[in-house]
């Protein structure tokens, strides 16, 4: 049975790869009406997504948004699909892998919970002619079909730089700065401090700043990450700065800093821009987050996902190096933008999050202060 699904799928993708290379440019997705050029016989092999996301506690985005846009996309191009959570267990990730391999998925796209585990499913998925796609994190030497996210290094060069620019407004001289990294298993975490390092580096190097305690929270657990900068600044009081990886370990940190009533005095950085993440910012507690137009990301990759499900060979925009393989793997990267309190407005207006969330209780007044509509 899979052997026809596959052949047919062969077949199709050979016929349709001239349409196929032209689509992209509109940010939409794949409609039913660009394949009526497409055989009928086309259309009959439209496959089945299936979706792997990592879990709902490191960062609020998987279910709040990744989720929602994901589905959209799919309903608007009825695509079947099927979108599950693996609530960060490894083992649970398989064994969804294998239902929906099972259950006639001809597409799988997964946020991997490292890149051993998720080089596991991409190999069984290859092998048994499912097509995959890594979205967001890139499975090291997973060898997925195409990668889907965000320009990662960038989103680390903007928090160096917004960490930089908020201690530059409280005129902290030589500043201790501690760094609250994201997942070692994580690739993007290894990008995103590759970024902030980029930054802050030159300035430790130049005794500008001081090198505080620097180290990553396993599977970005925002419980650990509390007791981990706990023991930071039990060991550092004088801690200046916190280069927090995203709004979770940010928020784990700020709790620390509000019980020694450090907070809004030490900036905290962020990254996804959570509802928490943007109060903390409205309260003064966070200096900024890095606001990533998930909407973006779900479309590129569903749209990607949807022209595989339909046997076609899409074009990717970009190329990553995988540093393990040393290939290069077909991406589709999007552009990070910086948050801070002068434009947290711009994400309420792109419509990410919305005022009602954002502004309630004590928030309602700042808010206003902060010019949100
Ligand atoms: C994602 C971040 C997210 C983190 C924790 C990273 O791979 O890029 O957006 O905050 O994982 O889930």
């Amino acid at each position: 049975m899979r052997k026809g699904i596959l052949s047919l799928t062969t077949a199709a993708a050979a016929m349709t790869l001239g349409l196929a290379a032209c689509g992209g440019g509109d940010g939409g997705t794949t409609t039913a009406t660009q394949d009526t050029a497409a055989p009928a016989e086309g259309k009959a092999a439209t496959g089945k997504v299936g979706v792997i996301l990592p879990d709902s506690k490191s960062s609020a985005r998987w279910e709040t948004a990744d989720r929602k846009y994901l589905e959209e996309a799919f309903k608007a191009a009825g695509v079947a699909y099927d979108i599950q959570n693996a609530q960060g267990d490894k083992n649970q990730f398989q064994t969804i892998a294998d239902q929906m391999i099972t259950n006639g998925a001809t597409v799988l796209m997964i946020v991997n919970l490292d890149s051993g585990t998720g080089k596991a499913v991409l190999d069984k998925a290859k092998s048994q002619g499912v097509a995959t796609i890594d979205y967001d994190r890139l499975t090291l030497n997973g060898g997925a079909s195409y990668y889907v996210s965000f320009d990662n290094t960038k989103v680390g060069v903007l928090q160096g730089e917004g960490l930089v620019k908020c201690l530059t407004e409280k005129k902290a001289a030589k500043p201790i700065v501690a760094e609250l990294n994201g997942s070692a298993t994580d690739n993007n975490a290894t990008l995103f401090k590759n970024g902030y390092d980029s930054v802050l580096k030159p300035k430790y190097d130049s005794k500008e700043y001081v090198k505080g305690p620097d180290q990553s929270v396993p599977d970005w657990d925002n419980a650990q990450a509390g007791t981990i900068f706990e023991q930071m600044l039990t060991e550092q009081p004088k801690i200046a700065g916190v280069l927090a990886a995203n709004d979770g370990l940010g928020n784990a940190a700020i709790t620390v800093l509000r019980k020694n009533s450090l907070n809004g005095k030490v900036p905290v950085t962020g990254q996804d821009a959570t509802v928490q993440g943007l109060q903390n910012i409205l309260a003064g507690d966070q200096c900024m987050t890095v606001y990533k137009a998930i909407k973006k990301e779900a479309d590129a990759a569903a749209k990607l996902a949807i022209a595989l499900a339909k046997g076609e060979k899409p074009a990717a925009t970009a190329s990553v190096k995988d540093t393990e393989s040393g290939k290069d793997v077909p991406a589709i990267l999007l552009d990070p933008q910086p948050i801070f309190i002068d434009n947290v407005k711009d994400v309420v207006a792109d419509g990410f999050v919305t005022k009602d969330e954002l502004c309630t209780g004590e928030f309602a007044a700042k808010c206003t202060e902060a010019g949100i509509q």
